[in-house]
């Protein structure tokens, strides 16, 4: 069979890749501390299990309104109100399964054939392709450490041209767990509406909807002890010589610049895993500047995992400094 030819421009995922080099040395018998994959460690909070159980057992199991339910809507609206001041009403709010269809659907909702789309690199690959997949002409501007690895106006207006149509942020970012400051998110998202551009900002990161007062203080709860988690494994990154240019401050990753070690981050992560057991995700996932330099680490693990891992770390890049 002949798949599209679009399906050539699209790189495998080497996340995936590493955690099928990890599965394959766990079947040997060796224990791999798997950090390559972005998730968390914890499952929903216990009220939002009880009420998918009581949906389920309640029958509510056929066709919802295509938008979502209405008092979902609602909840979501009030949320923003309550969290950022911020009215939205709810016939504004469409939910979806997960945040790909919905970057999905904005993507075949905005994008015109042949249109230039200004995406921050490194970024999370996948919405690229999605745009890409309807005809978008990606432009990846480079970003280093002195934007936290982020768009800002000025990069913007610099890669600006006469066919740009959109911007794509996500804040929040993966790879680097960084967010864009709110006042520079105002100017950029400002520059390219007064373009006539669209723009989407992918917050996944931001929090996962749940809005019960009980459920959100588990989130909280869980917030503050990632924020733990980021503090132990950036120290223990740093205490054996490893570079971390930007604090994440959002998500649950840390890019590691390695270039230091004299390995490309290819290289380091096949060796990270074969000789240090650990999985990590090569930069090359994320986009084509700086890629060869980084690593992403994400730290949704437990902190005996981060640890262990560190601890593991130490002696291989011993070998390598
Ligand atoms: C920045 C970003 N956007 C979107 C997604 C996709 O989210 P979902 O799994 O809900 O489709 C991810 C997943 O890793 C992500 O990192």
């Amino acid at each position: 069979m002949k798949l599209a030819d679009r399906t050539d421009a699209v790189a495998p995922f080497f996340a995936m890749e590493f955690g099928k080099h990890a599965a394959a040395l766990e079947a040997q018998g060796h224990h791999i501390i798997k950090l390559n994959i972005g998730e968390p460690d914890f499952d929903a909070p216990p009220m939002v299990v009880q009420a998918m159980h009581e949906a389920i057992d309640g029958g509510h199991t056929s066709y919802t309104a295509a938008l979502g339910i209405p008092p979902l809507r609602k909840a979501i609206a009030d949320f923003y109100q309550f969290s950022y001041g911020v009215t939205i009403d709810p016939s504004r709010v469409i939910v979806t399964a997960g945040a790909s269809a919905a970057l999905l659907l904005a993507s075949a909702a905005l994008v015109n054939a042949g249109d230039e789309v200004l995406v921050g690199d490194p970024s999370y690959p996948c919405n690229r392709h999605f745009m890409s997949s309807f005809g978008a002409k990606v432009k990846l501007v480079p970003t280093t450490a002195a934007t936290r690895f982020q768009l800002n106006e000025e990069l913007v207006r610099e890669h600006w041209s006469a066919r740009t149509r959109g911007l794509m942020i996500a804040t929040p970012s993966n790879p680097t767990g960084t967010s864009v400051p709110e006042a520079e998110l105002a100017a950029l998202c400002q520059f390219a509406r007064e373009k006539g551009a669209w723009r989407i900002v992918d917050e996944i990161y931001l929090g996962l909807a749940c809005f019960k007062p009980e459920s959100l203080a588990i989130c909280e709860e869980r917030r503050l002890d990632l924020a733990k988690r980021r503090d132990l494994i950036v120290a223990g990154l740093k205490r054996i010589g490893l570079d971390v240019p930007v604090i994440p401050d959002g998500a649950f990753y840390v890019y590691i610049d390695v270039s230091k070690t004299g390995l490309d981050s290819m290289e380091f992560c096949e060796r990270a895993l074969q000789e240090a057991h650990v999985a990590l995700t090569p930069g090359n996932d994320f986009g084509v500047c700086s890629a060869n330099d980084h690593v992403r680490l994400s730290y949704a693990a437990s902190s005996g995992e981060l640890n262990a891992a560190v601890e593991r770390l130490a002696p291989f890049i011993q070998k390598l400094l």
